[in-house]
């Protein structure tokens, strides 16, 4: 899939915006605030429904407005072309697919994969387990239709076994609400551990490719010790559950472990390490959703040439090639950036220069 027509109206800065993106690279040139994390912003909205800067979507409405609208044509591999609308009024978000008001989000997101490298992508490496079990979700997301209705039915029932907990339930009374939550939690671990080991040769290859590090090991961990079953886990955290009035473990608690040499990754590389070991997991799960499904992903790039040196930018860009995916990219200095395609010998792209 990728973006054939982008329209803005009345977002962030722009008043009235269009865009013709190339199917493969784009880059976004323009000084600060010029709005090139805004233009990113708005692919990502009118994929996903929401924003990455803001929880909600009032605060993209244009100053002294009232409305915004992104309107944008996607085109997939077979020449069909999707129209999507996103509009958001002051109380009021409208969402059309082809001109139908969608019935869930999940019909949106389903459509196009997109997968954004900003700042925060460090958080894949230096953050909690929340960020890296989000990166492994989108994959079994778009990878196993049937993911997604096991992890709300497990929410929802790890939501009813928490409350019981902190009625201090008896373990017995639980058990309703445990057995879906076991039933559920056997098909994510199972999908997620499945499509994991498919991911895992790929993400190795690219992290040689760009960072060739040794002893960095990466390893998806379920969300409990695997040397036990997740029922006994719960018969011997049942007294510390109820204690805490929350299920300490299961899927909900799962990880992707990445260390060096046995330490957590964080505590060992640099910051410019840490970028591109996210950009290698970023870069080998698209490679994977294009491989195991078809699906061709859709990456926004904020700011590449921050924190990376002329030779990384290249190689970036080179796997970005073997890719064969739309790509945004922004940058504020576009002297390094271009140098680079002319190194690798890029040739068509479509530049946007901004403010
Ligand atoms: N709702 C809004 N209405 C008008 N201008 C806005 C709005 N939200 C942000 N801006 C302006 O947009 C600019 C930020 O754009 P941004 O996309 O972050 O720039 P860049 O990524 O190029 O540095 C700022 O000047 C900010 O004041
Ligand atoms: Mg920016």
């Amino acid at each position: 899939m990728f973006l054939t027509q982008l329209t803005l109206s009345n977002f962030r800065q722009f008043e009235v915006f269009q865009l013709k993106p190339s199917s493969g690279f784009n880059f976004i040139f323009g000084a600060n605030g010029s709005g090139k994390s805004s233009l990113l912003e708005a692919i990502y909205v009118l994929s996903m429904g929401r924003s990455f800067r803001s929880s909600q979507l009032t605060p993209l409405i244009r100053h002294h407005v009232t409305e915004f609208q992104v309107i944008g044509t996607w085109q997939n591999a077979y020449a069909r072309q999707f129209t999507v609308g996103v509009g958001r009024q002051m109380q009021l978000s409208d969402i059309r697919l082809d001109g139908q008001a969608i019935r869930s989000l999940r019909d949106l997101v389903s459509l196009v994969p997109v997968q954004l490298i900003n700042h925060d992508c460090f958080h894949l490496v230096d953050a909690g387990p929340q960020g890296r079990r989000a990166f492994l979700d989108w994959g079994v997301f778009h990878s196993e239709l049937s993911f997604f209705s096991a992890w709300q039915r497990y929410q929802r029932a790890l939501k009813q076994r928490n409350a019981g907990l902190k009625r201090n339930l008896p373990f017995a009374e639980l058990n309703l609400w445990q057995q879906e939550l076991l039933s559920q939690a056997e098909t994510i671990h199972a999908l997620r551990s499945q499509y994991f080991e498919n991911f895992l040769p790929h993400v190795e290859r690219v992290l040689t490719e760009l960072l060739a590090l040794d002893k960095l090991t990466v390893e998806y961990y379920p969300g409990w010790d695997v040397g036990m079953s997740l029922p006994a886990v719960f018969i011997k955290d049942y007294e510390r559950d109820c204690f805490l009035g929350h299920t300490q473990h299961g899927p909900h608690r799962a990880d992707i472990k990445i260390r060096v040499n046995g330490i957590d990754a964080d505590h060992i590389l640099s910051r410019g390490q840490q970028k591109l070991l996210s950009y290698a997991l970023l870069l080998a799960q698209s490679e994977c959703l294009k491989l195991f499904t078809g699906k061709d992903s859709v990456l926004l790039i904020d700011d590449l040439a921050a924190e990376l040196d002329r030779e990384k930018i290249q190689q970036v860009l080179q796997l970005l090639q073997k890719l064969k995916c739309q790509v945004f990219i922004t940058g504020v200095d576009e002297s390094l950036v271009l140098a680079a395609t002319k190194a690798i010998d890029l040739s068509m792209f479509h530049v946007e220069q901004l403010g």
